[in-house]
């Protein structure tokens, strides 16, 4: 949901500000939906709730199509369940503008995938009034393994080779639409084999785990431009067509979504309802998590941090510093933004998440905020035979674990140390 008040907020305005005179249409190349913690072929309910809220905002907001990645495949496979598809369907209408042309289901428990879909649009300059028929098809390439290896098999779902699906659906769809948008997800060098193969595309979308903000490359009939990876930029690629309704030139760049763009409110509040959903779930599952094994939990005796409070006692000064900075105010942060049971924020807000420190707010509230072991490590020996030689901290290599893209791109230790120095 990252970004999507000021990208609706900034097509919206688009809109307004070319009068509606250019027709424009709204895509994502892949990789919507978070999978990130899809294990024993499931997900679990906070992710099936985020992904949830993506399908609902995409639709809310007009969105025309988005390609399906193999990223995208464990939550598709919720999606596109036979079983009570026809009341999903009404609930997120956004289901029928997912596409892809190489991915199918396996078993016969899901639908199928539509392979493109076909907008039209009236020209408003050039050849007025004319109608031009655009058609957006999806491609993905299969899920990479380590080393070198692809997997075309994954959550229930078969991934073609692209290419050759291409062969088969571009003929079809050139003879239905006069501009055809492929939509891949896959590196650059599949891409541009992509556009050399098949005369039929006019520009191609792509998007990967890389952030490009490249001029647009021309192989063959089509431009290609890649989509930048995170939800801070939104691309823009404009047509100019001539008077007979072709394409002429594409040129393509890339808006900054940063706070001069203002969040649409009807955005906003989906994305409030949305987050207000997660929190609670988040909570409901740390205090699920606490009822299981409570004592163990508690911080307490097994933890190899012993929490700031204990270092204090002795380091009044250091603590002071502390204190009053915004490391000691890192929760107080994530809550303000009704994050605080998120486990993809609580990382670097805490002291030693997934390293016997922070586990939730519920069972562990006194490892909230970035403490002096995160630094300095765990210090439970150090603190009861106190001396020298504990607590060496790498510098700045330390900081950058999460002083670093996307959360931190300006960070310079010759800058941020004195503000912190103890
Ligand atoms: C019982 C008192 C006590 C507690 C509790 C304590 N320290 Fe210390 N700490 C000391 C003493 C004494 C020294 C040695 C100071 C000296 O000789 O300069 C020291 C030294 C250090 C040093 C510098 C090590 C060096 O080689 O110069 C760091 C860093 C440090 N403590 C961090 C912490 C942190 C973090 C905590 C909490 C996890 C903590 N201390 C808890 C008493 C304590
Ligand atoms: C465990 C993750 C983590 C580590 C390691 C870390 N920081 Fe931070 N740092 C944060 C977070 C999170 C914030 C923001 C806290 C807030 O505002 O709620 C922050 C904020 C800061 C700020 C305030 C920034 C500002 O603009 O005023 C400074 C300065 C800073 N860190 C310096 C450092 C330095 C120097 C190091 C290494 C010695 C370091 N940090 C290591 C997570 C970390
Ligand atoms: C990889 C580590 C990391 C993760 C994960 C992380 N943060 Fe942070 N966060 C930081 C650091 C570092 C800063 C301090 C940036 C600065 O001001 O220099 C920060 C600062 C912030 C701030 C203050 C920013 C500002 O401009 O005042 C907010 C709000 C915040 N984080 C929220 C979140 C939320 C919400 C999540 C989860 C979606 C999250 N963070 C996940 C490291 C992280
Ligand atoms: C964001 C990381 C960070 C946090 C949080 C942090 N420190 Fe440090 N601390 C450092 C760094 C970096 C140094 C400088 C080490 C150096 O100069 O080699 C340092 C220095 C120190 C020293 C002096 C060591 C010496 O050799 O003189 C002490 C003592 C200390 N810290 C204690 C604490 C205590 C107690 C807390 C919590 C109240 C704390 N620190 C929180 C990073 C941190």
């Amino acid at each position: 949901m990252g970004g999507l008040a000021r990208r609706v907020s900034y097509i919206k305005a688009f809109r307004l500000r070319s009068n509606s005179e250019v027709p424009a249409l709204s895509v994502d190349a892949g990789n919507l939906f978070t999978d990130d913690r899809f294990s024993a072929n499931q997900l679990p309910a906070e992710v099936m709730t985020k992904n949830k809220w993506v399908v609902k905002g995409y639709g809310d907001f007009h969105h025309d199509a988005a390609n399906i990645s193999y990223l995208d495949l464990p939550y598709l496979g919720e999606l596109l369940k036979k079983e009570g598809f026809d009341k999903r369907l009404e609930e997120y209408p956004f289901i029928q503008r997912l596409v892809s042309a190489n991915i199918h289901p396996m078993g016969d428990q899901h639908r199928e995938l539509l392979p493109y879909v076909i907008r039209e649009i009236t020209l408003k300059r050039g050849a007025a009034g004319k109608k031009v028929r655009i058609g957006v098809v999806g491609f993905s390439e299969p899920k990479p393994t380590a080393p070198n290896g692809v997997e075309t098999v994954y959550a229930g779902f078969r991934i073609d080779d692209p290419f050759e699906a291409a062969k088969k659906v571009l003929p079809e769809l050139k003879g239905k639409t006069d501009f055809i948008v492929a939509l891949a997800y896959m590196d650059m060098a599949s891409a541009q084999r992509l556009a050399t193969e098949n005369p039929e595309i006019d520009t191609i979308i792509g998007a990967r785990q890389t952030s490009s903000m490249d001029e647009p490359q021309h192989f063959n009939q089509a431009t290609i431009t890649y989509a930048y990876n995170q939800t801070k930029y939104l691309g823009e690629l404009r047509v100019y067509v001539r008077g007979d309704g072709s394409a002429e030139n594409q040129i393509n760049r890339y808006v900054a979504l940063d706070s001069t763009i203002p969040d649409d409110p009807s955005a906003l509040d989906v994305v409030t309802a949305a987050h207000t959903e997660f929190t609670k779930e988040q909570s409901d599952n740390a205090t699920a998590a606490a009822s299981l094994r409570p004592s163990t939990l508690i911080g307490g005796g097994e933890s190899p941090y012993v929490g700031v409070e204990t270092c204090a006692g002795c380091h009044e000064k250091e603590n002071e510093v502390w204190v009053n900075s915004r490391h000691g105010h890192a929760m107080a942060t994530l809550e303000k933004k009704n994050q605080q049971f998120d486990n993809e924020c609580v990382g670097c807000h805490v002291v030693g998440f997934q390293k016997g420190g922070f586990q939730s707010l519920y069972t562990t509230p006194q490892f909230a905020n970035v403490q002096c072991e995160e630094c300095h490590g765990p210090g439970r020996a150090h603190a009861s035979n106190p001396g020298k030689g504990y607590g060496f901290v790498a510098t700045p290599v330390g900081c950058m674990q999460c002083h670093k893209e996307p959360n931190d791109p300006h960070f310079d230790f010759a800058v941020y140390w004195p503000k912190i120095k103890h």
